[in-house]
């Protein structure tokens, strides 16, 4: 394993929008009036799931769940799960605990299709995604469920949009092909490219533009052959000196064949500025129509693929990314790339080590996205807000096992957030992290501060 897995550190990144205009974001979504559970049995655990999950059926004894009106949420709040692998990963049927139960919940891993690549090949051991044999359940139904269980999960109250399940669209899996081309953007595309057998090939590669202005970015939608680790975008900071300017439309390893770091091409990574990348092999991902990201893009993309071939057959990698632009006259709300670090701490041998980090914000913004990334040994991660109307309110989590694909290269190691809240003019937010370690004391680190700039992404 090269040095570079063993880097650990905890990097935050938000997407905000600033504004002076008052918002209305917290208008309550409500507007169904009937108990949300009550629409969750109906409209969704009576047409997929009830056949199967009713007491007397094969599929009841083999999963031990009875999903019928009359004991339905027994069945599932705060319950302990059937299956032994789900147990040894510390998971209950589903809590009450809003953000964080829905990590912890076996029901939600079961039916959210769209993290299929993670839940085979994370968990080989927790059976099928459900409902067994049938379609997934629409992407409407989903986000149903998943505002439900957010707000505790209750019994009784309206706490999820009904017209969220007008949204009929499923979860679809995307081959690796060539995407049409933004009508008004920019296509990029990298490779094919060779990955020898039993070798980790990085590289940057810079793409230069036709532009010596701002782009406002409003959809970014990557696509990747199998095999990548991660794909990320960069521009360059306004300090970088022009004589490191590197070769346009030229592969730069960062290894050599033996797996050394080639230094003269790690040194421009001091300058990157984080645009957009993804760990997983397909992302569409886009704001609202008022919004844009502003990349200052005149020295070009500098572009960071990684893949890893564990076979020992030469592989191929190769990326398309489309990037969909927006007239500055259309935006609103000009999005930018907040990034905060950790990345400089002790723990001691042989404990879990909690820690907390406060980081101010010093303007009025809504966050739109947070994407985090954390190397092996981290247990968990959380933000909290601290002060203001949303004190001590979790707006995001991640729990070991999400984590631990970092150390198996899975493809996927966080997730994301699509929500836009107003945060008080002054806000703390708050984080921690645990962490074990069996050996020797370490200090976490960063060696070279591009290297730990890698973001997960999950839409
Ligand atoms: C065709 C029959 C069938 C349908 C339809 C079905 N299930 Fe299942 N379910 C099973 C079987 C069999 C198992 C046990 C094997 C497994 O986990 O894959 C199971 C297991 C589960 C478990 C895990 C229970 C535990 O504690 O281990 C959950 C949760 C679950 N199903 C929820 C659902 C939901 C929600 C639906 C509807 C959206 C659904 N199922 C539809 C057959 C079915």
């Amino acid at each position: 394993m090269s040095d570079r897995i063993l880097l650990i550190s905890v990097t935050l990144l938000f997407l905000i929008g600033c504004s002076e205009e008052p918002s209305n974001d917290n208008i309550d979504p409500t507007n169904s009036g009937r108990d949300t559970w009550m629409i969750i049995q109906e409209k969704i655990l009576a047409e997929n799931c009830v056949d199967c999950h009713t007491t007397g059926t094969s599929f009841a004894d083999q999963s031990n769940l009875i999903l019928t009106p009359d004991v339905a949420y027994d069945q599932l709040i705060n319950q302990p799960v059937d299956n032994q692998a789900a147990i040894d990963d510390d998971l209950e049927r589903l809590g009450t605990d809003g953000l964080s139960s829905l990590y912890k919940s076996y029901l939600w891993e079961k039916i959210n299709a769209p993290d299929k690549e993670h839940f085979y090949g994370d968990h080989p051991q927790y059976g099928s995604l459900m409902p067994l044999g049938l379609p997934y359940l629409t992407n409407g139904q989903l986000e149903f469920v998943r505002q439900w269980i957010i707000a505790g999960a209750p019994e009784s109250g309206s706490v999820a949009d009904t017209t969220l399940l007008t949204d009929t669209t499923r979860f679809e899996e995307v081959e690796f092909a060539q995407p049409a081309p933004p009508e008004n953007g920019i296509q990029l595309h990298l490779g094919p490219f060779e990955i020898l057998p039993n070798y980790e090939r990085e590289f940057l590669y810079l793409t230069e533009l036709d532009t010596s202005g701002d782009l406002y970015v409003n959809q970014v939608e990557i696509t990747m052959r199998t095999g990548s680790h991660h794909f990320i975008m960069y521009t360059f900071d306004n300090q970088m000196p022009d004589i490191l300017d590197p070769e346009p439309n030229t592969y730069r390893d960062l290894r050599d064949e033996n797996g050394h770091y080639i230094q003269e091409n790690l040194t421009v990574m001091f300058f990157h500025d984080f645009f957009s990348g993804t760990q997983w092999p397909y992302i569409n991902r886009s704001f609202p129509p008022e919004m844009g990201l502003k990349i200052r893009a005149n020295k070009g993309l500098d572009l960071n693929s990684h893949y890893i071939n564990r076979t020992d057959e030469t592989t191929i990698g190769e990326v398309y990314v489309n990037i969909h632009l927006v007239d500055p006259s259309e935006i609103e709300k000009t999005v930018k790339i907040l990034q905060w670090n950790h990345n400089d701490f002790v723990l001691p041998a042989n404990e879990i080590t909690t820690l907390e980090k406060t980081f101010y914000a010093e303007e009025r913004m809504y966050i739109i996205q947070l994407f985090s990334h954390a190397h092996e040994h981290n247990l968990e991660f959380a933000v909290e807000v601290v002060g203001g109307a949303k004190d001590g309110e979790l707006i995001y989590v991640l729990i070991k096992c999400i984590f631990q694909c970092a150390l198996v290269f899975t493809g996927r190691c966080s997730i994301s957030y699509l929500f836009v809240q107003r945060l008080p003019k002054i806000n703390i937010l708050l984080f921690w992290c645990m962490d074990s370690w069996d050996g020797e004391k370490k200090k976490w680190q960063v060696t070279n501060i591009g290297e730990e700039r890698m973001i997960s992404f999950s839409d």
